[in-house]
């Protein structure tokens, strides 16, 4: 039906009759001249009519935004001074000759180029005239092009695409199931996948030794901005390979990826950092490093202070007091230092102590602070020193169990790294590594593990595993790109003696272990290879390469908040005989029952 592209078009076609297809962005009646841009997946193109021809400019005149429309034109020139600088196609224009309305649009709910005026909840509903808009498409084709550089090097590095079921059994990566009721087997229910991750290690057994998958996974989690209930993810496993030769073929990867789709160059080799490292200087295990702020511990000089604020932290081995130096943090507003304690409220923070360093020449009558009168002079010149605080700097501080003075004060440094414009520009990749394989939950008084239970310990830990199961270190790693974790994995438990011992750690019973993973602890027996692997959240990479602030930004078709399609009205209702054929009967929450 068409030539070419509405967005090929430039000034080697001048002269050239053409038929394009597409939609009307804009059409513009100048009296007696009718312009109509006509935009395809490939861009927009100016083309123009003119009463010359009366029954195809009437044609024109019936044209509204959105219609779909075949043109037939010859290009041309555009005349001086309408030239449009902006526009790839801006130095010609079409002159129409036949104008075809293949199809009429209702009045669309938003303008294509004024989409920030409609909510989100517009956009997703009528999704389909969202991705219309050329950021939309650009997402979208970004996205594809880097599935395939992804697919492309394991391809040539010998990984195989293997599917996996998508109903099959709970799979514990730690979120809620999804389940699928099974009409076969009353009351039975599969789980859709939160990953392959039991399958890709059969795999492994089956002697495939090198697979990959792009895979949609599920999980029914509470969402924010990086997480979906349906997601993609890229899933490798290999076997008789170590972490080194993974981590290396993985960041050859992203880099091939990045310099591919983006002619960036991405560090090589990626730094790597202990999880210890990254807790105790950026207070989280995916450091965003391009914030040059850092976290100081301080607890040693607090334990005879007499604050109990400060002193009762760092007296207990789980607490944790330390400090983070803005500089020309002086400037900071009562106001916005209010702001910011509000800020790590958020994250269980009961408050937030800060020296405003006036004078540093001064010493302690340079300082102004709420908690100055607590601190000795030797803590004080200690915390000062120990910070490098210079004159016009502003020292926050954190005193709690570790786990909130982490999670706030890694936060308020990023927050603060935007706030303040200290983040530098570009790519920050690293590898964490070294992470616990367990971590204890205080609530239910167990172990759980910190990646998946079927992560390896250290080889050299593994005493650890019976003597102090806090302290032993796993064979796991994650690769995180400017604050965001892209991808996590491990080197997995290749003996079954090994596997049982860690699911006992994990409180979970040898019964249980059987029923729930009783296939697996089989086939371990039956020669198992040593194997590891990763997975990637391709969204998470699509969406920081494409500068996107929302993983929904770069999925055609994404979910909202409370995990509905808007555009769908998914989840709903199903009929009486369908839930009766599933031998299913539903009972409501109590407030919903009319
Ligand atoms: P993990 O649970 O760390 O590991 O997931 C791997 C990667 O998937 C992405 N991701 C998500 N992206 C969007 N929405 C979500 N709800 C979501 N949850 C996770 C993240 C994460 O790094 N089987 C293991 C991998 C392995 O050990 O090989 C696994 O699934 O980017
Ligand atoms: P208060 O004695 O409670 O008024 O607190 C004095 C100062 O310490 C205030 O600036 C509080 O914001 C701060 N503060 C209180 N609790 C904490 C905490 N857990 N961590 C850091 N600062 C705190």
């Amino acid at each position: 039906m068409r030539t070419l592209y509405c967005g090929q078009l430039n000034a080697s076609h001048i002269g050239q009759e053409v038929e394009l297809c597409g939609w009307a962005h804009r059409r513009r009646d100048h009296g007696g001249v009718i312009f109509i841009d006509l935009r395809d997946r490939e861009g927009l193109v100016q083309v123009v009519y003119d009463p010359d021809l009366p029954d195809v400019f009437a044609t024109a005149e019936q044209v509204r935004n959105e219609f779909v429309l075949r043109v037939r034109g010859r290009v041309r020139a555009r005349p001086e001074g309408t030239v449009n600088p902006d526009l790839p196609t801006g130095e010609v224009e079409v002159l129409g000759r036949d104008l075809e309305i293949l199809n009429r649009s209702e009045t669309p709910p938003f303008q294509l180029d004024e989409h920030e005026r409609a909510s989100e909840e517009v956009r997703l509903r009528y999704r389909y005239i969202d991705l219309r808009r050329p950021e939309m498409l650009n997402n979208i084709r970004l996205r594809a092009a880097i599935t395939r550089e992804l697919r492309r090097y394991l391809d040539e590095n010998g990984f195989l695409d293997i599917e996996t079921p998508m109903l099959t059994r709970a799979t514990p990566e730690g979120a809620r199931d999804y389940l699928v009721p099974s009409r076969t087997h009353p009351g039975k229910f599969f789980a859709l996948p939160q990953s392959p991750q039991l399958f890709k290690q059969l795999l492994m057994m089956s002697g495939m030794e090198r697979y990959y998958q792009v895979v949609r996974c599920f999980r029914d989690e509470d969402l924010r901005a990086d997480r979906q209930p349906e997601f993609t993810q890229l899933d490798v496993e290999a076997s008789f390979i170590d972490e080194h030769q993974l981590m290396e073929w993985m960041e050859e990867m992203i880099r091939g990826v990045v310099k591919t789709v983006l002619g960036d160059d991405l560090p090589d080799p990626f730094p790597r950092m202990t999880h210890a490292e990254a807790m105790r200087r950026f207070g989280s295990d995916r450091p965003d490093l391009r914030c040059p702020l850092e976290l100081v511990d301080v607890g040693d000089l607090m334990t005879d202070v007499d604050f109990k604020v400060f002193s009762g932290p760092a007296n207990d081995p789980n607490g944790r007091v330390a400090a983070l130096c803005l500089p020309a943090g002086c400037e900071l507003t009562r106001r916005e230092i209010d702001g910011y304690t509000k800020f790590v409220g958020i994250y269980g923070a009961r408050g937030l102590a800060y020296i405003k360093v006036n004078d540093r020449e001064k010493g302690r009558d340079g300082l102004q602070s709420p908690i100055l009168k607590f601190l000795p002079d030797a803590a004080v010149e200690a915390i000062l020193e120990r910070t490098g605080a210079a004159s016009g700097d502003l020292i926050f501080f954190g005193a709690d169990r570790a786990s909130v003075v982490n999670e706030a004060l890694g936060a308020l440094r990023v927050r603060l790294g935007e706030d303040r414009g200290l983040m530098k520009e570009g790519w920050y990749p690293l590898w964490v590594v070294d992470f616990p394989m367990f971590e204890w939950d205080e609530g239910a008084k167990r172990w759980n593990a910190l990646h998946h239970p079927f992560t390896a310990p250290r080889e050299d830990q593994l005493e650890l595993l019976q003597s102090d199961p806090g302290a032993c270190l796993s064979r796991a790693y994650d690769m995180v790109l400017n604050g965001t974790e892209l991808g996590g994995g491990s080197i997995r438990i290749h003996r079954s003696e090994v596997q049982e011992q860690v699911f006992r750690l994990l409180g979970i019973s040898e019964e249980e272990a059987q029923e729930k993973f009783g296939f697996l602890l089989t086939a371990l027996r039956y020669g198992c290879p040593p194997h590891g692997g990763l997975a990637f959240g391709l969204d998470r990479l699509v969406m920081l390469l494409a500068g996107a602030g929302s993983i929904r930004e770069v999925m055609a078709f994404p979910k909202t908040q409370t995990a509905a399609c808007l555009l769908t009205s998914a989840p709903s209702e199903v009929s009486p005989e369908q839930l009766r054929e599933l031998s299913i009967r539903v009972r409501l929450p109590q407030a919903e029952t009319p």
